[in-house]
């Protein structure tokens, strides 16, 4: 048996002002119920501008919804102008970072090494990092997928303590289908997904594999996320354009019913 509960998490990129931001979650919270938030876990990253407002607005309005970041710098503090570490994260509660999407790593240079340093920090500031791992179309048709994916899992989770991978989140997101409306097969990505758990085995034991959550991302909608769901070992989804529109994600995080 395994405790993995479905996780869906919606990527805002660079979208939305702080005041769209509180508008988008109320919409979400007045479509979602209990019996939701029971069956899933329902996560928004939105930019940093927008955390401290829905802090707030979460907590004010006891919202059982939770807050990630999109990304993270790996030191707590010092002389990286720009940079937000993760203690700052984790002092507005912040509970999910990504890290190592692939829109980072193609656009602002980011490497295993360093998605796997970001990794730590998140570890250590006791909040859960999203690892997105994934192909491009040319590893694909290359036959390349497995192979990729496996490495960038294995190096990002090097050096951490196999107890401590337990705490670990893996968003399979082949790029081909990222923002382009072409998803993976159903089939496909249930089977990196398996192997995205059989990769967390070799680096830690059987029970933290088992109750690992692995997502989906990639032009995931309210139309096809029960395809995926349906997916042994897929527990979840990360979700960027759709999650854009609270009814659309609301769909989403209620694809069961
Ligand atoms: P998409 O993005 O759903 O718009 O394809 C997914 C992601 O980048 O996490």
């Amino acid at each position: 048996m395994t405790d993995r509960k479905p996780l869906m998490v919606g990527n805002w990129k660079m979208n939305a002002n702080h005041l769209e931001a509180i508008q988008m979650v109320q919409k979400l919270f007045y479509r979602l119920d209990l019996e939701d938030y029971d069956r899933a876990d329902v996560v928004v990253a939105p930019p940093f501008t927008s955390l401290r407002s829905l802090q707030i607005l979460i907590e004010t309005d006891h919202m059982r919804i939770g807050l990630g970041a999109q990304n993270v710098h790996w030191q707590e503090s010092g002389a990286f102008t720009g940079e937000v570490s993760a203690p700052m994260l984790k002092k507005l509660d912040v509970g999910h970072v990504i890290v190592g999407h692939s829109e980072r790593r193609e656009h602002f240079g980011e490497t295993d090494a360093i998605v796997g340093k970001k990794l730590k920090a998140v570890l250590a500031a006791e909040m859960t990092p999203i690892l997105c791992v994934g192909e491009t179309l040319e590893q694909r048709e290359a036959g390349e997928a497995e192979t990729v994916v496996t490495s960038q899992v294995t190096a990002a989770l090097k050096g951490v303590d196999p107890l401590d991978v337990s705490g670990v989140v893996i968003a399979y997101e082949p790029i081909w289908a990222i923002g382009t409306g072409r998803t993976a097969l159903p089939d496909d990505a249930g089977l990196i997904a398996g192997i995205i758990r059989e990769t967390v085995l070799n680096v830690s034991n059987s029970e933290v594999a088992s109750n690992t959550n692995v997502l989906y991302g990639g032009s995931v909608n309210a139309g096809n996320i029960k395809d995926f769901m349906a997916k042994e070992h897929i527990d979840g989804a990360l979700v960027g354009g759709a999650s854009l529109d609270p009814d659309q994600f609301a769909t989403i995080v209620r694809y069961w019913r």
